[in-house]
């Protein structure tokens, strides 16, 4: 079966939140997900997932949080071979920020499609200046996720 990791990027829990709510869902559409949110470069590398789902908010000014960030570089560093292998990226922000707007995010999705992963699907983005529930907010992506992830398995 298609494995699906989920990484998170969070300062204060809420992208963590809604990676454990995508695990759920994804899980209950059949797939094997497994959010892994302290997971270590060397760790991941040799988990070979098939698939990859990272769920991030923005810190700082457009800045990755710290410890997605550090899994990032040395992923990219390394440059496995994920070639062709599916990616979707949620981004947690807020539009206060103007144009650092979900940067974390959309900098997360270039590097790992210049690895050669495959889009499944545009990224979602949730804006804290509009609402409350990001995790239920995400609920019809998630589904539509799963329908493509299930597709490709
Ligand atoms: C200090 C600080 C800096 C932030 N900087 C940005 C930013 O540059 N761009 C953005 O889109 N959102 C920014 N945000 C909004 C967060 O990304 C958003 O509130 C997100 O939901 C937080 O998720 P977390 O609880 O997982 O950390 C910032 C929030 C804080 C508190």
């Amino acid at each position: 079966m298609l494995e699906v990791a989920i990484l998170s990027g969070t300062v204060y829990g809420t992208a963590e939140e809604v990676a454990r709510h995508a695990e759920q869902l994804l899980r209950d559409a059949g797939l094997e997900a497994r959010h892994l949110p302290r997971i270590e470069p060397e760790a991941l590398l040799a988990l070979d997932p098939q698939a990859l789902l990272v769920v991030t908010a923005t810190t700082g000014a457009g800045e990755t949080p710290d410890a997605l960030q550090s899994l990032l570089d040395e992923i990219v560093a390394s440059q496995p071979d994920w070639r062709g292998r599916p990616l979707a990226v949620i981004g947690l922000g807020d539009t206060a920020y103007g144009e650092d707007f979900c940067a974390a995010a959309l900098q997360a999705h270039m590097r790992l499609l210049a690895l050669g992963m495959r889009d499944l699907q545009s990224q979602l983005q949730l804006d804290a200046s509009e609402t409350v529930t990001p995790e239920e907010d995400a609920e019809p992506w998630l589904a539509r996720l799963a329908e493509r992830l299930l597709a490709v398995r």
